[in-house]
C-alpha cells in the first residue's frame, strides 16, 4: 500500500529540473510535494509515454531521476522493477507514473 505523504511534504513546493538526452537543461517547473511525477510532466506539456494511462504496466514513461536526497522520491517497489524488466528498460530508470516526489529532483529521458 502506498504511503500517504506527511503534511510537511504536502506543503512543500518541489523543483523539477528537466534535461534532454544530451544533458542540456530544457525546462524547470515546480510541483506540490507528494504529487505524482507523470501527472505533472503531462500538465507541463512535456511529451511522455502513456500507453497504459499511468497504471505502471507499459514502461513507456521511463526516465532517469537524480535526486540530492534519497527521500526525494518514492522507493522503487517490486511492481515497478518488474515492469521495467518486462519492457526491457534499464533497472536504473524509474516509471514516472509510479513516482511520488517529495524533494527537488532532476529528470532526464532519452526521448527529449
Ligand atoms: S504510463 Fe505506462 S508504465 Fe507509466
Amino acid at each position: 500500500m502506498e504511503k500517504v505523504p506527511s503534511k510537511e511534504i504536502l506543503a512543500k513546493l518541489i523543483t523539477v529540473t528537466v534535461l534532454n538526452k544530451t544533458g542540456k537543461k530544457i525546462d524547470e517547473f515546480q510541483m506540490r510535494g507528494g504529487s505524482n511525477l507523470w501527472v505533472f510532466i503531462r500538465k507541463r506539456g512535456l511529451p511522455i509515454g502513456s500507453a497504459c494511462s499511468g497504471v505502471g504496466v507499459c514502461g513507456a514513461c521511463h526516465l532517469k531521476v537524480t535526486e540530492k536526497n534519497p527521500q526525494s522520491i518514492s522507493e522503487k517497489n517490486n511492481f515497478e522493477k518488474e515492469t521495467l524488466a518486462n519492457n526491457q528498460k534499464s533497472p536504473d530508470e524509474r516509471l514516472a507514473c509510479l513516482c511520488r516526489v517529495s524533494g527537488d529532483i532532476t529528470i532526464q529521458a532519452d526521448y527529449w
